[in-house]
């Protein structure tokens, strides 16, 4: 949540900090503000609302007094927490000699004492954030090293905090500093940034480092030095990001959604990649898990949220079958307020796209704490939850810019499977055969995911006749159960409608009386084993009103007579069926939304890494 940037180079820093902006706009896009550093000194501009705002407001500003030129620059789109989303609350935020120039994203728990305390010692204060406070604090502490005092500041803060900070009086330098929240260094030529994420910088290195809690990192022209808060250099390695800008650009696409929707069978096909064997089996060494330590596993616990959580749901369907191990998915948010009963036989795996959320972090600290072993499954290389877990499952989607979570939850389905038949494979719960089978099931649904995309023209046409309804119901049974809540989340996030998902055998224990003459109701209906049933919820639902659009597999006909709208994939063994139905609520959604003239990309109120609790 909120997005921050800083560079320090030889180009013009606005365009630099600008464009990060927009690739980090997705974090937050309540209010959006820039600092220059250059020939006029220090310079702020900054905009309630989204990333255009600010741009217009630099548009409007060219050829004024005090221009924005300058080689050094700090930027932050937001999310509000402290104060709602004006120009005054917008980052940066500065001292009362607009010397100093600080952005924020977190949380600084002990402002109200520390606000006080500047107040009486005479400082004015010109925000409702709780950020202000650091760039007053510099102001009185500053004496001549911008990275010492920003490391004695850091020691007197609580909370979570990133904090990029510039001084009137250091036109080389951008210091910037982590506690609990992600923060990347851009390794350049004659030139440095730091990003919440890799995408803040990717069109000008991919060379990346990230930071460890609790440092500090000087970022000059001439190279960036990493200390702890004492002040003692901490040596670290850097990494090179494997995606290019193309990646995290729209190519010819009105949103991000639609393509990301589009690149669904890639983000399948990458996450598989280079996991199998000559000999069709798997082999996973990043479980850095012995084959004794697997078979000595008692149970799993899926902790995860939103999306990643009914990943977690499909998980616990395919780790059961296969595995015969007891899974619980547990909300992470919830997970460790109730006391968990988990231990060193138990595998935690720990879902989560950006490797960010707080609560999936929290979450997965309380188990290490109890001793779990704990497997992250993320889509981000060297996230806050990859770099905490014992092992790492990189689903390999590429990034995701849109807010809604699509082609990343592809990816986590097919590693949720990829990790059910390793676990399956070692334990010896399935024979070989049998798991080599599977297998080869699997890399067929990049195909049939494919040929579910090339059939959404029926799709597009639907969303037309939904686009004025108040309420929504999914149904599912089975696997189907998880790809429902997720329909209704995304129809929720994306339209805002209320949409609720239910399994499709609860319906009758209450949830049936929300239907009335003409409600949608979503059936996920692929072919499988409880078919009889669903054909007779359908029926249930109908008798009293409902109109039924159901999610079929080809030459299924059972339910067709008791369908208004049928929407067609191509057979698949049903525990794989959520590849293929997940893609049609999706593209339902996002074109609701369109429809409704939404911002398909940045719904209201959400960000995309959550990193409050
Ligand atoms: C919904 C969505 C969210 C995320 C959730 C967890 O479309 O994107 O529900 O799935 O916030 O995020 P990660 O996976 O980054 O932990």
């Amino acid at each position: 949540m909120c997005g921050i940037v800083g560079y320090v180079g030889d180009k013009q820093a606005l365009e630099v900090v600008v464009d990060g902006l927009r690739r980090l706009e997705y974090r937050g896009y309540d209010s959006a503000g820039v600092s220059i550093l250059g020939p006029d000194g220090l310079q702020v501009e900054r905009k309630a609302g989204k990333l255009a705002n600010l741009e217009k407001a630099i548009t409007d500003r060219q050829g004024a007094e005090h221009d924005l030129r300058g080689t050094l620059g700090i930027g932050h789109t937001r999310w509000a927490t402290h104060g709602p989303p004006t120009d005054g609350n917008a980052h940066p935020h500065v001292d009362c000699a607009g010397d100093v120039a600080v952005v924020h994203n977190g949380t600084i728990e002990n402002f109200e004492v520390l606000v006080r305390d500047l107040e009486d010692r005479g400082h004015q204060r010109r925000s409702d954030t709780d950020t202000e406070v650091v760039a007053h604090l510099v102001e009185e502490r500053y004496d001549g090293d911008l990275a010492a005092t920003v490391r004695s500041i850091c020691k007197d803060l609580e909370g979570s905090f990133v904090l990029v900070v510039s001084h009137k009086s250091e036109p080389d330098l951008v210091v910037a500093a982590r506690r609990n929240l992600p923060l990347v260094i851009g390794l350049g030529d004659g030139e440095n940034f730091v990003g919440s994420d890799v995408t803040a910088f990717i069109a000008h290195t991919r060379q990346a480092r990230a930071v460890e809690q609790d440092q500090v990192v000087e970022v000059r022209r001439a190279g960036v030095t990493v200390t702890d808060l004492d002040g003692a250099v901490v040596e670290g390695e850097s990494y090179h990001v494997d995606w290019d800008t193309a990646a995290a650009e729209k190519g010819g696409y009105e949103f991000f959604m639609l393509k990301e929707i589009e690149e669904q069978p890639a983000a399948i096909r990458e996450t598989l990649g280079g996991r199998m064997q000559e000999d069709g089996l798997l082999h996973l060494d990043e479980l850095s898990m012995s084959d004794e330590d697997i078979r000595d596993i008692e149970q799993v616990v899926i902790i995860a949220c939103g999306s990643s959580y009914h990943s977690g749901l499909v998980g616990k369907y395919a780790i059961e079958r296969w595995c015969r191990l007891p899974v619980q998915v547990e909300m992470a948010s919830e997970f460790r307020y109730r006391d968990p009963v988990v231990g060193r036989s138990t595998l935690v795996i720990a879902i989560s796209q950006s490797g960010e959320t707080a609560d999936t972090l929290e979450a997965l600290r309380h188990a290490r704490s109890q001793k779990a072993r704990v497997l992250a499954v993320t889509n981000t290389v060297g996230s806050t939850v990859s770099r905490e877990s014992d092992a790492v499952f990189y689903t390999r989607g590429g990034p995701e810019v849109a807010v809604a979570s699509t082609k990343a939850v592809m990816a986590q389905l097919a590693a949720m499977y990829v990790v059910g038949l390793y676990l399956a494979q070692v334990r010896g719960t399935r024979d070989t055969d049998e798991v080599r089978a599977h297998l080869r099931d699997l890399l067929d649904m990049p195909d049939l995911v494919q040929e579910v995309l090339d059939r959404m023209d029926v799709v597009r046409e639907l969303a037309l006749t939904l686009k004025d309804e108040e309420r929504v119901l999914f149904l599912g049974r089975h696997v189907g159960y998880p790809m429902a809540l997720e329909g209704a989340l995304k129809l929720k996030e994306l339209a805002y409608i209320g949409a609720e998902g239910f399994p499709a055998g609860e319906i009758k224990h209450g949830p049936i009386a929300l239907i009335e003459q003409g409600t949608p109701v979503v059936v996920i209906a692929p072919r499988h084993a409880l078919q009889a049933k669903l054909v007779n919820n359908v029926q249930e639902v109908r008798a009293r009103g409902a109109r039924t659009i159901v999610i079929a597999t080809d030459g299924d006909e059972s339910i067709t007579p008791y369908a208004d709208d049928i929407i067609r994939i191509p057979d698949a063994k049903s525990l794989l069926t959520p590849l293929l139905t997940l893609v049609p609520m999706q593209v339902l959604s996002a074109e609701i939304a369109r429809a409704r003239g939404l911002d398909v990309d940045q719904p209201r109120n959400l960000a995309k890494s959550v990193t409050v609790e």
